[in-house]
């Protein structure tokens, strides 16, 4: 990774977790729980810390400025993504998990997270990613190629727009 951007780095992991997740809708009904569940999990752990490294180390360096709007459009598709993850752990957890009704809802979802995926990719990739080699001071770019390699997102972290905007402090009671 020492010789990639990190704009080529960051791309290289939302391969991996595309991958992930693919790995498991690409499944077939007869493979073990551990077969399919494994590379989902370890995707969203990974989608997860992706999140996290983009919303405390590169979006902060960059929404002073022209990307304060696209920023703002990537921080709500997070928020969408992390409530699709606490609902997908919470079928993953399910007793009839391997059941192929659960198992069918596990798919049409994961469909869904990759559609997701594809769309925040597409915008993210172009617009917010060629401003970290030119625009993020030495030192956060030194920073985040470190936490690339053996980084870990703090327990209990959650993204900015976690909670849905409906269902905000501010609204109602
Ligand atoms: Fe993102
Ligand atoms: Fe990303």
């Amino acid at each position: 990774m020492s010789d990639s951007t990190l704009a080529e780095a960051l791309t290289e992991e939302h391969h991996a977790i595309d991958d992930g997740i693919a790995t498991f809708t690409a499944s077939k009904p007869g493979d073990s729980v551990q077969a399919w569940s494994t590379p989902l999990k370890q995707a969203m752990q990974a989608l997860r810390r992706h999140i996290y490294l983009e919303e405390e180390l590169v979006f902060p360096q960059l929404r002073n400025g022209p990307l304060m709007m696209p920023i703002m459009v990537m921080l709500g598709e997070h928020g969408e993504m992390w409530r699709r993850m606490a609902d997908l752990d919470r079928r993953l957890a399910a007793d009839d998990v391997d059941q192929s009704p659960r198992r069918a809802e596990l798919i049409a979802e994961c469909t869904t997270m990759l559609e997701l995926l594809a769309n925040h990719n597409s915008k993210e990739e172009p617009v917010i990613y060629p401003h970290m080699d030119a625009d993020m001071d030495d030192g956060s770019r030194a920073f985040l190629r470190d936490f690339l390699v053996d980084g870990t997102i703090p327990d209990g972290w959650e993204c900015a727009r976690a909670t849905p905007p409906e269902a905000s402090p501010s609204d109602g009671s």
